[in-house]
């Protein structure tokens, strides 16, 4: 053992420097810790813009990513795009075998530090605002913690959105302290093929997409 051991160290000033020592590297730990976001995926065309949404987050210092997707999800987009983790409900299914066996969407709500259910669907949307949890997305939102931000992003076909159910159930998950990312009224795409100059084949869809591109 040499003097520069810290249990050789004695006097006040030599502890002193220890413990500021020992203090940087903790405010160092706690900097480098990464802040946690979840990317919460549904079964609407504008699924096809994951890989960018992944993109441009991975492009913030600081923010790991993790993404859950539903099966109808995986219809618009291409794994082999997503360079991070992907979860669906094979995976949930997968990992639990035995009671010592860790629970997928309770892991995943303990590790999120933020969601973001971007785009969600009718279809989901509705499921959250009334509890139900039938998939490895909907269960980690069934489980969230209610004080960590969760964000919305609904994204479907105008004839969906502006049906009276839509607006209930938005107001619902906002009740719940959640916050909607309003949609953008973009054109094209929708599946509605051919008729994509009219008014009523615009497809609202969150998180600013443009469709332009596609
Ligand atoms: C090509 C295509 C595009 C779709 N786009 C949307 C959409 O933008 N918004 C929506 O609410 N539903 C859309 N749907 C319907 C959903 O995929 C359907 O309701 C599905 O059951 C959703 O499942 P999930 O919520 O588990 O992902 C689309 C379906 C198809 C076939």
């Amino acid at each position: 053992m040499t003097q520069s051991n810290p249990i050789f160290l004695r006097s006040p000033g030599q502890i002193c420097a220890l413990r500021n020592v020992l203090w940087l590297e903790l405010c160092l730990e706690a900097l480098s810790e990464k802040f946690h976001v979840l990317v919460g995926v549904t079964g609407s065309v504008a699924a096809l813009k994951l890989p960018l949404l992944v993109a441009e987050l991975l492009k913030i210092p600081g923010l790991e990513v993790k993404v859950v997707t539903t099966e109808k999800a995986k219809h618009f987009y291409n794994a082999q795009e997503i360079p991070v983790t992907l979860y669906g409900d094979e995976e949930e299914w997968q990992l639990w075998k035995g009671r010592s066996d860790p629970v997928l969407h309770i892991e995943l709500r303990r590790w999120a530090d933020l969601m973001v259910v971007a785009p969600l669907d009718a279809n989901t949307l509705a499921k959250v605002a009334n509890g139900i949890c039938d998939n490895l997305l909907t269960c980690v939102i069934r489980a969230w913690d209610l004080s960590k931000p969760l964000l919305f992003c609904p994204a479907m076909n105008t004839a969906m959105w502006e049906h009276p159910i839509t607006a209930r159930h938005v107001e619902q998950l906002k009740g719940f302290g959640y916050t909607e990312i309003p949609c953008v009224v973009k054109k094209l795409v929708c599946g509605d093929e051919g008729q994509a100059d009219s008014e009523k084949s615009r497809c609202r869809c969150g998180w600013g997409c443009s469709w332009t591109h596609i």
